[in-house]
């Protein structure tokens, strides 16, 4: 029987969620994807009148079908957890349901369960400041929303996950690596998301049978990305320096992570595999 996915972190057709979304679904997931609120109308809008139909093409010909959008705000748990200014706010008081418990029962009340959890979100509202110039909550922030985010996905999808199911996030070698331009507090975002990763396989594969594992992805033009603006710099760096020299596509993450949710990587949890032209093998740019 087919797999059922749900990805987190779907806003357009330029970034990493969206070719997962791909390569899961030309392997025949069906898709569920969760939109953050603010993006949800124009997401929703532009699928419908067609502006993502040369990018929905999969291998053989057919497009890609999301079964259902879900509005989703990854730095809220539950309904009581969310400020009255962002409750009234119009961006939000259009949708409902998006904290990350109410998403998941959501999910639950329509499909009953899912068999692949993917985290493709990132948010650091002070992504271009250097870290010596980052305030507490721009750093919580970032943590917020970039890896606390995974940690409370997870555990509200943990129990509609079919056992042998998969979980994935992105991250990226900023985590490990001093990488200048990275800052505020989002290197220390996947430090923690790489380190948890380790800890959720431990206890998602010891009471649910359930695999959690990391992609370190390469420098990609996403939405996301060019807010950073130093991305077009790391593109030409990666060229320059990588083993491979070719620009990475998204759709060689995408297919990372079809094989990481697939039973051909039955034994592999707990990892981050790097999929970045071998880039971070490197000890010096040459
Ligand atoms: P993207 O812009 O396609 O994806 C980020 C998504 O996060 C957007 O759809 C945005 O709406 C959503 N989002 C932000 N805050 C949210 C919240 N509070 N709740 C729910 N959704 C929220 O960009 P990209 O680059 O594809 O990012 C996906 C993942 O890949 C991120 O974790 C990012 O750090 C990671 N990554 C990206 C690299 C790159 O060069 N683009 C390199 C390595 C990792």
């Amino acid at each position: 029987k087919g797999k059922r996915a749900f990805i987190a972190g779907v806003a357009d057709d330029n970034g990493y969620g969206w070719a997962i979304a791909k390569s899961l679904a030309a392997a025949g997931a069906e898709i569920l994807v969760g939109t953050w609120v603010p993006a949800l109308n124009i997401f929703e809008t532009s699928l419908r009148r067609g502006k993502f139909d040369e990018s929905r093409v999969l291998p053989d010909g057919s497009l890609m079908e999301i079964t259902k959008i879900y509005p989703l705000d990854a730095i809220y748990d539950k309904l009581e957890d969310v400020p009255e200014d962002v409750k009234s706010n119009k961006r939000y008081s259009g949708s409902s349901k998006w904290t990350v418990q109410e998403c998941a029962e959501s999910v639950k009340q329509d499909f009953g369960s899912i068999d692949i959890l993917v985290h493709s979100l990132a948010n650091g509202p002070e992504v271009s400041k250097p870290l010596l110039e980052t305030s507490r909550n721009g750093y919580l922030a970032a943590l917020s929303a970039s890896s606390y985010s995974y940690v409370s996905l997870l555990k509200h999808f943990i129990p509609l996950m079919n056992p042998g199911g998969s979980s994935l996030s992105l991250t990226y070698i900023a985590s490990e690596r001093i990488i200048p331009g990275y800052g505020g507090g989002m290197s220390s975002a996947k430090a923690a998301l790489e380190s948890d990763t380790r800890v959720l396989a431990f206890e998602a594969g010891r009471k649910h049978r359930i695999r959690v594992n990391a992609i370190s992805a390469g420098p990609l033009r996403s939405r996301a990305a060019k807010a950073i603006g130093f991305i077009d710099t790391m593109i030409e760096y990666s060229l320059a320096n990588a083993p491979l020299q070719k620009e990475l596509s998204a759709d060689e993450v995408g297919n990372t992570a079809a094989f990481l949710a697939s039973p051909l990587a039955s034994a592999i949890t707990g990892a981050v595999i790097y999929v970045d032209n071998g880039l971070n093998a490197m000890g010096v740019g040459v």
